[in-house]
């Protein structure tokens, strides 16, 4: 079990030490923490925000703990010298094409909900995005007409081998939930989604223990916000899926808790709080550990298949919370290692 830390800048170092306690308190057999520098304090160091060294690091590693860059002193670098560049490179080198959201509202937070209560409290969903295909890698460009308009446009496509990898993904993080898959599409009136519609019904002849429906992406949006709890896992292409786990994640009510993979071929994934490095409350014990403590939980699911201690970090997280345990973005007063300290005493 080597597992690639990389805490990165601003908050990333404070909420990483302790989903690193979390994870040392399991006690797991052959676990081998390696740490790496990324982002801005790697450029510090090494003049660049994602140094070769590191790079070797994720290579040799069977997952990655990524913490969070992002460091306003670095605003003057050229871009490829940016620390959020570190993000981008990982995923290109390690060919993380599958990203994992999970979204849940936990017991006790419904009031914390852009939603209704009853409608927050029945949201457990997991969306299934892929992340190397779609119009942000298609052939794209702007043209001056000959009226002196202009004509900007990116070309969307996908290929059966590109939705059939996602689409297994889907199917198999279905079978370790509830069983349910709903693959999200505009069928209607696209090409592309025809072929993904194809794709997903083909793959879905080896896994019959799933049900799998489709939705047009304009009524899942519509869906998501009347009826969540419909939901179990989501799977889509690039651009639905950015805008729809955004979305989603919303409806749960704090940044704070939102964790997420980005998986490559294989059990290999880079797994990391969706916030960013937080510099308005780096340095001052404010930051919540939560969403890099369950970030954890899914490195050992989908990493290590370790579905057992992924469930105990996660229950330990909901009774905290359900105790009101709350750090700042909640309302409350705990502070991280204090969250931190809590968690560990009900795992
Ligand atoms: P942010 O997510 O860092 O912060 C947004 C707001 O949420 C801030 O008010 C912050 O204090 C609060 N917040 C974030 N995480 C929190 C936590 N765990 N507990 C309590 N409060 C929390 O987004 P922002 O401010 O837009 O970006 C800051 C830097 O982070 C930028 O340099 C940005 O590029 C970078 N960034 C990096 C990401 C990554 O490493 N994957 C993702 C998003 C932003
Ligand atoms: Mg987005």
């Amino acid at each position: 079990m080597r597992i690639a830390v990389f805490a990165g800048d601003g908050i990333g170092p404070e909420v990483t030490r302790e989903a690193v306690r979390v994870l040392k308190a399991l006690d797991l057999p052959g676990l081998d923490l390696v740490e790496g520098d990324v982002g801005g304090m790697a450029w510090r160091k090494h003049g660049h925000p994602l140094p070769q060294a590191t790079l070797d690091i994720a290579h040799s590693a069977d997952a990655i703990l990524f913490g969070a860059v992002g460091d306003f002193s670095c605003d003057h670098l050229e871009r490829h010298l940016r620390p959020e560049q570190a993000v981008l490179g990982l995923r290109k080198e390690l060919g993380l094409f599958a990203n994992l959201r999970p979204a849940r509202v936990f017991a006790g937070l419904e009031g914390h909900s852009a939603l209704r209560p009853e409608v927050a409290g029945a949201i457990d969903l997991l969306i299934v995005r892929e992340l190397n295909g779609d119009v942000y890698f298609g052939e794209k460009g702007i043209e001056t007409l000959p009226d002196g308009g202009r004509r900007g446009w990116d070309m969307m496509s996908y290929t059966d081998a590109e939705v059939r990898r996602i689409a297994h993904v889907g199917f198999k993080a279905a079978q370790g939930r509830n069983g349910k898959l709903c693959s999200v599409d505009k069928a209607n009136v696209l090409e592309t989604s025809q072929v993904w519609r194809d794709t997903v019904i083909e793959v879905s002849a080896q896994y019959p223990d799933v049900e799998l429906t489709h939705m047009y992406v304009d009524n899942a949006a519509m869906q998501l916000v009347k009826n969540p709890g419909a939901f179990d896992v989501i799977v889509t292409g690039n651009l639905f899926g950015d805008i729809l786990s955004d979305q989603a994640s919303m409806c749960v009510g704090s940044i704070g808790l939102l964790a997420s993979a980005s998986m490559a071929e294989g059990t290999k994934g880079l797994y990391e709080p969706i916030h960013g490095s937080a510099p308005d409350i780096a340095g001052q014990d404010k930051a919540n550990p939560m969403a890099t403590i369950l970030s954890v939980a899914m490195l050992l699911r989908h990493s290590f298949g370790r579905e057992a201690e992924a469930q105990r970090i996660e229950a330990a997280v909901a009774q905290a919370l359900a105790d009101g345990v709350f750090g700042g973005d909640l309302g409350g007063t705990f502070g991280t290692a204090a969250i931190g300290d809590a968690v560990l005493e009900r795992l």
